[in-house]
């Protein structure tokens, strides 16, 4: 019966009857609960019933209904926006600086393609709005739904908002059945000093640039201060679509514009790197008289099949890179050195500073990097600012661009007051007085008071209910920071044992001040909604040292399951045997980061931590929709010898997101060899261990259409 098929498995006409039959359950549901007060599921059957309704939607995106339960706002936390899982992730850029990232990007770009440097590769090239990003939903050419960026996965559903800007059409007709426009939201300058004289008016705060009076205005939950205040929409890429837009980046954009969105004037098309500086010069003099905030310029591959080849990185595309303006600065006094303790035990260095605006923020602590930094050498003790130090009282200069931490770059000593003294970095953690040691190679101090270090657990716990980690509605950096300072959650298990040891009795939650009936209600909720959770979020919310969100996901794709994971993570203790170069072999897992990863769980403390923490969980495997009709899912293959149809780099990404572990030498462990012309000694040693072997049209052949 579809009802218990696992979504992977789903036929269309399947998906659409049990997309028939959870919308009826949950419509019923919602009217029990809201409207009759009296629910008829529990809340974790509702929210099993939602998160299959949504997996659902996202497999089949043109399935969904415009009235879909996954968009009402009935739904949503009482103080928020619903949320919406965008269909295709909403990305962000990777980032150049000068003309050698450009030329470094074109390079790439032919290499990972094959396209040799003498044949033309068209890139379009265009401003980077200063706003928001914003993705429009269109069905049958009706807008039907609006979404904020979020976490890029899960954005905030703000339709009733986007309807109101002038810039977005509600109807537009010969556009493919589905379409998702995506693009920039922001306010011009002269509205947003208007809007600021306005609010001064009112006695209302004024916004400090446009970008964030942009945001402000947008996320409104009464859509009519939306409607009051003057933004403006840009388009330049797009989602989900049913049909392809055009053959080329510039094409799209020309129909966008045809469709009626506002798309950007300056976009060009650009035949070279040579080019894209010139018009990235162009439109940076115009910059000041342009009437709204960019930040850079983005280039893109103008041809659409060359961006499907090349594809994407976790979080970025390889086909598009953000040349960004040189970033601002300005000079102010530095009034003291903090010390604050991160989640690994880092001691850095907080400049405080009598507070300067640098470029439209106003700045008042700027990172020092490190003891190093401070003293004027880098991690290899060569000199940096000529060997010029820095002292409380110094005559700084701060350096902040786009959403980078503001840093100190320089100081002026012709300033430097007389009575100033040299900077003695601490070798005590200022927070729990244990020893901070400085390990050879590193260019970091570190507190060495582990979980005892009240800061470092505080940390710790931060980064556990982050966004990328448990995003635990109502409980952020702020809520944490209190409940530990009173003893109520230590380390994360403790937030699974909140409710049963303070949703009653004498010390209740919703008695603590600032709480009450029922934000403790939802918080319990919230808690309880995250019991469930991906194994990649679980492995990157541990807050383990290298082990960052793609890493977690890579390593949660190799495992599939905790209890395969964690049974590797203690066979890696052993470093010569298997489990530990199988850990090493993982793409983007290196020595260092498995050390830090195997060390970690050993660790008694830890390991007490994180096995409580595993008992209150329910740890959802990783599912591979990508893999589910891959013939190489799970196997692991070699590539050799030339490719003809696709770069070596190519070939590895692809057989990748195919779920095959590309390996780079020959073993029994090998399941598959893909020989080229002029394949040696691999193709060899694969004959002679019986292992099957393809040339490049086989290898095509048997993924074609995967
Ligand atoms: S293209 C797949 N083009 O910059 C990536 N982004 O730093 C699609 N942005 O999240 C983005 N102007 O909000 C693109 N002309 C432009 C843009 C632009 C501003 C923003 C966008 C994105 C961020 C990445």
């Amino acid at each position: 019966m579809a009802s218990d098929k696992p979504i992977e498995g789903l036929t269309e006409a399947e998906a659409e009857a049990e997309l028939a039959r959870l919308t009826g359950i949950i419509g019923a549901a919602n009217t029990a609960y809201h409207a009759a007060d009296d629910p008829t599921l529990s809340d974790a059957d509702y929210d099993a019933l939602k998160r299959r309704l949504i997996g659902i939607e996202g497999r089949f995106p043109h399935l969904k209904h415009t009235d879909s339960p996954s968009d009402q706002v009935g739904a949503a936390p009482a103080d928020g926006f619903a949320k919406v899982e965008h269909a295709v992730a909403m990305l962000s850029l990777s980032n150049a600086f000068d003309a050698e990232d450009i030329t470094d990007f074109d390079q790439r770009i032919r290499r990972y393609l094959g396209v040799p440097a003498e044949e033309p590769l068209p890139y379009t090239a265009e401003p980077k709005i200063d706003g928001l990003s914003l993705s429009l939903r269109y069905e049958g050419g009706a807008l039907v739904q609006a979404a904020t960026r979020g976490d890029g996965t899960t954005g905030e559903n703000v339709t009733a908002n986007a309807r109101t800007i002038d810039d977005i059409p509600t109807r537009i007709t010969g556009a493919p059945q589905l379409l998702e426009v995506r693009g920039e939201v922001y306010m011009s300058h002269p509205d947003f000093e208007t809007l600021n004289e306005t609010q001064e008016a009112n006695g209302a705060k004024r916004f400090a640039n446009p970008r964030n009076a942009a945001a402000g205005s947008l996320r409104q939950l009464d859509a009519s201060i939306t409607r009051a205040r003057p933004l403006r929409f840009f388009a330049y890429a797009w989602g989900a679509l049913s049909d392809p837009l055009a053959q080329t980046q510039m094409g799209a954009i020309d129909w966008l514009a045809e469709l009626g969105f506002a798309t950007n004037p300056l976009t060009r098309l650009c035949d070279s790197p040579a080019d894209l500086l010139a018009h990235y010069a162009r439109i940076e003099e115009s910059r000041a008289t342009l009437g709204y905030d960019i930040d850079g310029v983005v280039y893109k591959v103008n041809d659409l099949a060359l961006q499907e080849r090349l594809g994407f990185r976790s979080t970025t595309p390889r086909w598009a890179i953000a040349h960004k303006f040189p970033a601002e600065l300005a000079w102010t006094r530095l009034e003291d050195i903090d010390i604050q303790v991160g989640r690994t035990g880092a001691l850095s260095p907080v400049a405080r500073l009598h507070p300067v605006t640098v470029g439209g923020v106003v700045v008042s602590s700027a990172t020092l990097h490190n003891e190093d930094y401070i003293a004027g050498r880098d991690s290899k003790g060569a000199e940096i600012r000529g060997g010029k130090d820095i002292r409380k009282g110094d005559w700084v200069q701060v350096y902040r661009a786009g959403d980078v931490i503001p840093k100190v770059a320089d100081v002026d000593l012709s300033k430097r007051p007389s009575d100033t003294e040299e900077y003695v970095f601490p070798d005590r953690c200022p927070q729990c007085g244990s020893e901070a040691r400085r390990e050879p190679g590193d260019a970091v101090r570190r507190c060495t008071g582990g979980l005892i270090c009240p800061a470092q657990a505080v940390e710790k716990l931060k980064h556990f209910v982050s966004r990328a980690a448990f995003d635990i509605e109502g409980l952020g950096a702020k809520q944490v920071e209190q409940f530990h300072a009173d003893g109520w959650i230590r380390e994360p298990a403790d937030i699974f044992d909140l409710e049963a040891t303070y949703g009653s009795g004498p010390r209740q939650l919703k008695n603590r001040e600032g709480w009450g009936e029922k934000s403790a209600k939802n918080l319990f909720a919230a808690i309880a909604e995250k019991r469930r959770i991906s194994l990649p979020r679980l492995i990157f919310s541990l807050g383990i040292r290298h082990v960052g969100e793609a890493a977690s996901k890579s390593i949660a794709l190799h495992y599939g399951d905790w209890d395969t994971f964690d049974a590797a993570m203690r066979g890696a203790r052993d470093e010569t045997g298997a489990d530990w170069q199988e850990l090493i072999d993982i793409d983007g897992v290196g020595a260092v980061m498995a050390g830090s990863l195997v060390q970690t769980l050993a660790q008694e403390a830890e390991r007490a931590s994180i096995d409580r923490l595993v008992k209150a969980l329910d740890i959802l495997p990783v599912s591979r929709p990508d893999t589910a009709s891959s013939p190489v899912a799970g196997k692991t293959v070699v590539f050799t010898g030339t490719l003809e149809r696709m770069t070596r780099a190519e070939a590895k990404a692809r057989a990748e997101r195919l779920g095959a572990k590309v390996a780079g030498s020959v073993s029994a462990k090998t399941d598959l060899l893909v020989a080229g012309p002029g394949a040696g000694s691999k193709a060899r040693k694969a004959a002679d261990l019986g292992i099957e072997t393809l040339d490049e049209d086989g290898w095509l052949a048997l993924i074609d259409g995967a």
